[in-house]
């Protein structure tokens, strides 16, 4: 049996086991390689995914659990595919350094952005525990949130 997967807008099916990750089954079957399968603990962040509006590590959600969800990964943020206020400003401040962590702090970071217009620095901290990064420091990626806060 299929399951079936609302993602990013779209209805598509997957012949998966139904325990397998759903970020495997996005990144393998559907190809969004957004989200990446880092720590497949729920530690790090960088499978960050929006389920029903919520920011969710893929890689402990078991596919199946996803049927009936609105799933939402980083390339479905925009309409046109292209870069969101937060990927603008991201870029802007020169945030981004191997990359690998950042599809997932831009899931966090635009729920954010969409929950709490007037968030401050600390509810930008906040928004990242879930998010880890190896190589910044976390200032730029703030800084960045602000800006991106400021200009929208
Ligand atoms: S790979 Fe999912 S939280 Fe790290
Ligand atoms: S930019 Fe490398 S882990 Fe964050």
């Amino acid at each position: 049996m299929r399951l079936s997967l609302t993602v990013n807008g779209d209805h598509l099916t997957s012949g998966a086991e139904p325990v397998t990750p759903l970020v495997d089954v996005l990144r393998e079957e559907f190809y969004l390689t957004g989200a990446k399968p880092v720590c497949r603990e729920g530690f790090c962040g960088a499978c960050m995914v929006l389920i029903d509006g919520n920011p969710t590590p893929s890689c402990l959600m078991p596919v199946a659990l996803g049927q009936g969800c609105d799933i939402r990964t980083v390339e479905g943020l925009t309409a046109n595919g292209g870069l969101n206020p937060i990927q603008v400003a991201l870029e802007a401040c020169d945030a981004v350094q191997c990359g690998m962590c950042f599809p997932g702090m831009v899931v966090s970071l635009t729920h954010l952005l969409t929950i709490r217009p007037a968030a401050t620095r600390d509810d930008i901290r906040a928004a990242l525990t879930g998010n880890v990064c190896r190589c910044t420091g976390y200032e730029r990626i703030i800084e960045a949130a602000l800006l991106a806060l400021a200009t929208k």
